[in-house]
């Protein structure tokens, strides 16, 4: 069932495709001309992604609309309507704040997922306007009543989709989700050092730590050290740059994704700026006695 659901959506990347190039690129240019407003529907203040919040509240509030009609409750049945209307609006701000720094197939999905959630709020506002005004006692139209339902299953299927995003595409998950948490020094090795043997200041480094890379900055005689891997679709933070520190308080550098433009401080990882809505794990960096450098994750 999964693998035909699946291959059903890939044949809408016929029209998905320029549709999504077109969408996108509005959406990313109005949200990151508003990167407060974007980090406050991302969820970044929350540490978790708010769109996946927010929709619940539209599907379970749009199908009691289902159930007053069946009930023969106008009133309650166009209450419950205007009220899902409005939360549809509020979640699909947020899904297109993330939307906004979503690439490959995930954004394929998200277009797919946006175009058929504004289907759906269009056949619900025309069911609103169809419906008879509050407390005439006159029954609602059947014409009506199909709208809603009709809305309401192309609404369980976006659903879908949505989900797919997240759990089959992995789109807002944390890229740290399964990195244990081990406090042990390993042995590190930068990718490169000046000649003194020093790790150069003032630029990312990249290094290997076991199988995990990390991100150094040298601020002085100290080592400032996060995993490469940025927490929002990861993306190599060695490639980012290095910004003046706002924000947060911060008082040590911070580094920018070069992908989406997330931030994060580097002495301990704390997200300062979405897309992210993750802390980046941090490490500490000691030189080791008989030369060279060790790191272990510092503990949360
Ligand atoms: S990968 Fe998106 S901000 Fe880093």
């Amino acid at each position: 069932m999964a693998r035909w659901l699946t291959r059903l959506m890939d044949t809408q990347d016929v029209w998905v495709k320029p549709f999504g190039n077109f969408l996108h690129g509005i959406v990313q240019a109005i949200f990151r001309a508003v990167p407060s407003i974007r980090d406050l529907l991302n969820g970044r203040w929350l540490g978790h992604p708010i769109h996946a919040v927010l929709t619940d509240a539209p599907i379970g509030i749009l199908f009691l609309v289902i159930v007053f009609d069946v009930l023969g409750m106008a009133d309650a049945a166009w209450w419950t309507l205007a009220i899902g209307i409005l939360a549809m609006l509020g979640a699909a701000l947020a899904g297109f704040a993330d939307y906004a720094e979503t690439d490959g197939k995930a954004r394929d999905r998200g277009t797919l997922h946006s175009s058929l959630m504004l289907l759906a709020l269009v056949l619900f506002l025309i069911s609103l306007v169809l419906r008879p005004g509050l407390g005439s006692g006159a029954p609602v139209s059947a014409a009506a009543i199909a709208l809603s339902l009709v809305a309401w299953l192309i609404v369980a299927a976006s659903a879908y989709v949505g989900g797919d995003i997240v759990y089959a595409l992995g789109n807002m998950v944390d890229r740290h989700a399964f990195r244990g948490g081990g406090t042990k020094w390993i042995a590190m090795e930068p990718g490169e050092l000046e000649v003194d043997g020093s790790i150069p200041e003032g630029r990312p480094v990249k290094a290997k730590l076991g199988v995990n890379s990390l991100v150094l900055v040298r601020n002085g005689p100290v080592i400032l050290a996060l995993h490469d891997t940025c927490a929002h679709a990861g993306c190599s933070l060695s490639g980012g740059t290095l910004v003046a520190a706002s924000g947060g308080g911060a008082a040590s550098p911070v580094v920018e994704c070069p992908c989406h433009g997330s931030r994060f401080r580097l002495g301990d990882g704390r997200v300062l700026r979405g897309p992210s809505v993750y802390d980046q794990p941090a490490y500490e960096v000691r030189q080791r006695e008989g030369g060279g450098w060790e790191a272990r994750r510092q503990a949360n």
